[in-house]
């Protein structure tokens, strides 16, 4: 259990219950968030949290056995925040009353579209309220210091159900046009309760509050990226004793953030596989090996695999024959050269904390694998090896953060994600080395024109998709008959939503200009519009 304090938070299933734990993160506070069925009061005992956040959901308290917390949570005497649907559980069960919503078929698909963080206007029956809503003050309370600057606060709402009666002790301390116990609190028991979600964007104020929260809990922002450096390499010193580990370095920011901390708690004991499947960014091989073999002096096998990754992947069309083929055979080289090390008992995963989320489906059925992610999940396994995952608590930007901590290059830290298929799955239709080699180029193009333009840091994921599609075009006197390229930007929180990013249209121009123009094998560029839902960040 971490030293630090503690903030637990019991998840009803919510969309965004991720993001109280980001906003709680950045205000220096430890957090974990646990499904509500495994919030047992033996593990409120154990876990002893400083104070408690309960999500939103998509049940009723109405319904015939809701998702409940155990009693004994009220008689922790820590302040607690319930927010949307955790409200309407610390009010039902402190004896307040919660009425149903009238709900039409209607307000339920907003309901589903507000908690995908998409609807942007207020509708519903009555008592219901979709997305935007504006709060007005009633009294003073300490978790709204800061608020009310305006006469009203912006909110994001997206509740069915409504309180309709406060339990003993409580009080309003804010309203809406349709939710007269917006903001409710029993400022003796520090219990405060919130109908709309502070923790999305769409309610600007929400940090603030969240932030007045921990601060009437006692947090004192502990939970910094220098001190789990340093606990980090600890563990992985007691976990690991004098063994051996090995590493799978794919060139993106996790697994070399997990490599380079390994290697600061055991040196030469580690050793990392780089795996060149022939699929990476231009110049992106070279790179990694030059920072991790030659300037931090990490053992390091740099296996150059392209020839057999594209031979298996010549004349493959299908996009999840192409993701199986570069899984399986990315399993089967690594298992190759981790042998050769010799002895290893442990594999060093970059795995992040929302890998490790469960969260509650109320559903309970499996979801629909739209794509099979090629990941290394299956190596321990097949290796037969203990794993050592230094960043199971971490989200993305924690990790950033940690990279610039143990001194990976900001440039290289901050780069946007990329998938482990690499650029199979951005070049639709058969990949041959001349189509690789023409999309690396453009792709190269653009990221410096993002760059440039200083756009970088605002983007999830910029790239180019080489369509597998010959146009006509005039370049000089000549005719010439190339590939068509599309250029992909978005914008998200997590990689499960995303927005097109809004370029000018002068900076598409000059893109498109100078792709035609530098790269030999391309006279048209697009530019791909599409969020996701209903498109994926992805291609194939
Ligand atoms: P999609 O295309 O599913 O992508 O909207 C969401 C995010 O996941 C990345 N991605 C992958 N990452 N292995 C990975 O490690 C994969 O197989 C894979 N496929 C997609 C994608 O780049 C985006 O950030």
């Amino acid at each position: 259990m971490t030293p630090h304090q503690r903030l637990l938070v019991i998840d009803f299933g919510s969309q965004v219950t991720q993001l109280i734990a980001r906003r709680l993160r950045e205000l220096g506070v430890y957090c974990e968030i646990h499904p509500y069925q495994h919030v047992t009061a033996g593990f409120l005992t154990e876990f002893t949290p400083q104070a408690v956040i309960l999500s939103g959901g998509p049940a009723s308290v109405m319904d015939g056995e809701p998702p409940f917390p155990p009693n004994e949570v009220f008689s922790l005497n820590v302040p607690i925040l319930g927010i949307c649907y955790g409200q309407q559980v610390m009010v039902k069960m402190l004896g307040g009353r919660v009425e149903r919503g009238q709900r039409t078929k209607d307000a339920e698909t907003r309901h589903q579209e507000a908690e995908s963080v998409s609807a942007t206007s207020t509708g519903g029956r009555v008592n219901s309220e979709f997305g935007r809503a504006y709060i007005a003050p009633k009294g003073v309370l300490p978790l709204l210091e800061g608020w009310f600057e305006e006469p009203t606060e912006q909110v994001w709402m997206s509740h069915g159900d409504h309180v309709a009666e406060l339990p003993p002790g409580f009080e309003v301390y804010g309203v809406s046009a349709k939710a007269p116990y917006a903001i409710v609190a029993d400022t003796k028991r520090s219990f405060f309760a919130v109908q709309f979600h502070p923790e999305v964007h769409h309610t600007p104020n929400g940090k603030r509050l969240l932030q007045n929260f921990v601060r009437l809990s006692g947090f004192t922002g502990d939970w910094t990226m220098g001190a789990y450096r340093d606990e980090a390499v600890e563990k992985i010193h007691r976990a690991v004793g004098d063994a051996k580990v090995i590493c799978g370095l794919s060139g993106g920011v996790d697994s070399s953030v997990a490599a380079k901390l390994v290697h600061e708690a055991i040196g030469d004991r580690l050793t990392c596989v780089f795996v060149d499947h022939g699929l990476l960014r231009l110049n992106e091989a070279e790179e990694v090996v030059g920072m991790f073999r030659d300037h931090f002096n990490v053992p390091l096998i740099h296996a150059d695999e392209s020839e057999l990754f594209l031979s298996e992947l010549r004349g493959v069309t299908n996009p999840e024959e192409k993701r199986k083929t570069i899984g399986r055979l990315f399993i089967d080289v690594f298992r190759k050269h981790a042998a050769a090390v010799g002895g290893a008992e442990f594999l060093a995963q970059g795995t992040l904390y929302p890998d490790v989320i469960e969260s509650v489906s109320f559903s309970g059925g499996p979801s629909v694998t739209i794509k099979s992610h090629h990941n290394v999940g299956g190596l321990p396994e097949q290796l037969g090896l203990k794993l050592v995952e230094p960043l199971r608590e971490l989200f993305k930007d924690e990790v950033r953060e940690l990279g610039r901590e143990i001194g990976l290059p900001g440039r290289f830290v901050d780069r946007h994600p990329f998938p482990g298929p690499g650029l199979a799955i951005r070049c639709p239709g058969e990949i041959t080395c001349e189509k690789l080699d023409i999309l690396r180029n453009a792709d190269a193009v653009y990221i410096d024109q993002i760059r440039r333009h200083g756009l970088y840091e605002q983007i999830w994921q910029a790239f180019v998709v080489l369509l597998p599609v010959r146009t006509v075009g005039v370049m000089g006197d000549g005719r010439t008959y190339d590939y068509v390229c599309a250029l992909r930007a978005v914008t998200s929180v997590d990689g499960m939503t995303a927005d097109c990013f809004p370029f000018s249209h002068e900076f598409l121009c000059e893109t498109a200009t100078r792709i035609v123009n530098e790269v030999s094998g391309i006279n048209r560029v697009v530019h791909d519009v599409t969020s996701k839902p209903p498109g994926t960040i992805e291609w194939e």
